[in-house]
Order: C-alpha cells, then sequence, then structure tokens
C-alpha cells in the first residue's frame, strides 16, 4: 500500500514535470495565440463554429492543426502564424499571387489573411469537384475551420504514418482523387505527399491545398510529374507496380500543356 501522504502531495520530481508541460502550454500559447489571432477565434466561436479548442494535432514554423470541439461535434481548426516563415517555403508563383491579390500596400498579415482565404477557396472547389478533402466551414483572418477527418475524435494519420491495408486499392483511389483535381477542379496540388494524405477508413483525404494553382499556370505540368515522382516510388516500395508516367496518366497529366514532357 501507498502512503496516502503521496498520493497527496506530488513529489519533487512531478512538480519538475508539472512546471516543464506548464512552460510548454505557456510557449505554445503565446506563439499561436496572439492577440489578433484571440480575436478571430472568438468572432469563429460567436458564429458557432466551435466552442473550445482542445489541443493541438500537429504544429510547425507556419501555423498549427487543432481539434475543436462544439455542439455539432469535432473540427478542425488550421491556424496561420502572422509572421514571414510560411513566405519562406511557398514557391514563387504563389507569391506573386499573393502579391497581386493584397496589393503594394500589403503588410504580412493581410498577406496571411490571402493565404488562409486561399486555402478555403480551394477546398470549395475541390469539394464541388467530388475530389475528397476536409469540407471547409468557416474563415476568418488566419483561422480557418474545417471538417475533422478522424475516427472517434482522433485524428487520421498521414498515409506516412497510417497502416495501409491494400497499397493497390489505395493508389486506385488516390490517382482517381487526383484526376478530378486536374481534370474536373483544374488544379494541380502543387504539394502532394504522404504528408499531405491523410487515411481515414482506409481511404485517402487531400490536405493543405493552400498552394494549388491552375493547369494553366506554365509550371503546372511539371509540379505534377514531381508529386507523381514521388508517389510512383512510395507506392512502388508498398509493392505497387507503377512509375512516375503511369501515375502522372493516371492523375489526368495529360491533359496538362499537351505533349510537354518534363
Ligand atoms: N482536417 C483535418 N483533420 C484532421 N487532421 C488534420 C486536418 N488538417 C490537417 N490535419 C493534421 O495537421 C497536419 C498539418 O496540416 P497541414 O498539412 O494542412 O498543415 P501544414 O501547415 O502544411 O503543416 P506541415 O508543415 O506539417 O505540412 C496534418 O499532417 C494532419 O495531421
Ligand atoms: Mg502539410
Amino acid at each position: 500500500m501507498s502512503d496516502p501522504e503521496e498520493l497527496l502531495y506530488p513529489t519533487r520530481a512531478e512538480r519538475v514535470e508539472d512546471r516543464r508541460k506548464e512552460r510548454q502550454q505557456r510557449k505554445l500559447v503565446d506563439e499561436f495565440f496572439d492577440h489578433a489571432t484571440l480575436l478571430a477565434i472568438g468572432r469563429l466561436v460567436n458564429q458557432g463554429q466551435f466552442q473550445s479548442v482542445d489541443y493541438p494535432i500537429s504544429t510547425g514554423k507556419e501555423g498549427g492543426v487543432f481539434r475543436a470541439s462544439g455542439p455539432a461535434g469535432f473540427r478542425a481548426v488550421k491556424i496561420y502564424r502572422i509572421g514571414n516563415s510560411i513566405f519562406r517555403h511557398v514557391p514563387p508563383y504563389v507569391i506573386e499571387w499573393l502579391r497581386r491579390e493584397v496589393g503594394a500596400m500589403g503588410n504580412t498579415a493581410r498577406m496571411i489573411y490571402a493565404w488562409t482565404r486561399r486555402e478555403h477557396t480551394v477546398l470549395t472547389a475541390l469539394r464541388a469537384a467530388e475530389v475528397r478533402v476536409p469540407e471547409p466551414l468557416a474563415y476568418f483572418r488566419n483561422v480557418l475551420v474545417m471538417e475533422f477527418v478522424g475516427v472517434e475524435g482522433l485524428p487520421a494519420p498521414p498515409m506516412q504514418e497510417a497502416m495501409l491495408a491494400d497499397p493497390g486499392a489505395l493508389y486506385t483511389d488516390l490517382t482517381t482523387q487526383v484526376h478530378r483535381m486536374v481534370v474536373t477542379a483544374r488544379l494541380v496540388h502543387g504539394d502532394l505527399s504522404p504528408y499531405n494524405v491523410l487515411i481515414r477508413e482506409d481511404r485517402p483525404y487531400l490536405i493543405d491545398v493552400a498552394q494549388a494553382i491552375s493547369t494553366e499556370h506554365p509550371q503546372a505540368s511539371e509540379l505534377l510529374r514531381r508529386d507523381a515522382a514521388n508517389f510512383a516510388r512510395y507506392f512502388r516500395r508498398l509493392g505497387v507496380d507503377t512509375s512516375p508516367e503511369e501515375f502522372f496518366e493516371a492523375a489526368g497529366g495529360l491533359t496538362l500543356t499537351a505533349g510537354a514532357s518534363g
């Protein structure tokens, strides 16, 4: 039997651990939830989009994705950090678009807001084309609310970390999704990788779509080829007999700038 005193009073190690957790928590709160972001969240809460932010699913330099809860169930809330770090990683064609969108007077915050709106717009276009993506629900400033892709409150894993029941079937499903994106929505994802595909009940959900571009863009074909090559390698390791060219064709790549090959 353990001493009741020990149950009542935390040990020194536990106190140290508690303080560490608290510091970590405070750091997270400071980094993401600046005043403007808290106001944006408040606005979305008032709209009834969700009631509470539960925990971070994923955080990085550019932003974080959180699980949130509301009367209608779970939500995924993506918060872009107001800062320059996202612009260091986005390709030049996206920066061109952002500059056009916010004008010469646009500051960093405005660019981030435009970026958030863009992710919402692209998700809407993809849903209309019946591409399997999280349903976009709302956005305000740097905060995007979307369908939570998960099972019983647990977020669905990225393909990279998921148990794949049937890689061949997944290949067919994934290329079908990308084909709809290219041929129906006329968009190329631009950063399609096993990290940006979530697996729920053996089905792929495409995410992280803000950098998608029109199939009319001169680089569209090249971008799709790059992603096709990555996925072909990945699926081959899983025993699926494919090639970069085959993935590209299955994804509707031949409808892009006819004849161009690389
Ligand atoms: N709708 C969603 N439902 C559940 N989890 C999600 C959802 N959207 C994103 N996530 C989780 O958050 C992670 C990051 O999302 P996303 O790729 O959109 O953001 P990101 O800023 O590009 O982050 P990263 O740099 O890690 O790719 C995803 O890998 C996934 O685990
Ligand atoms: Mg991502």
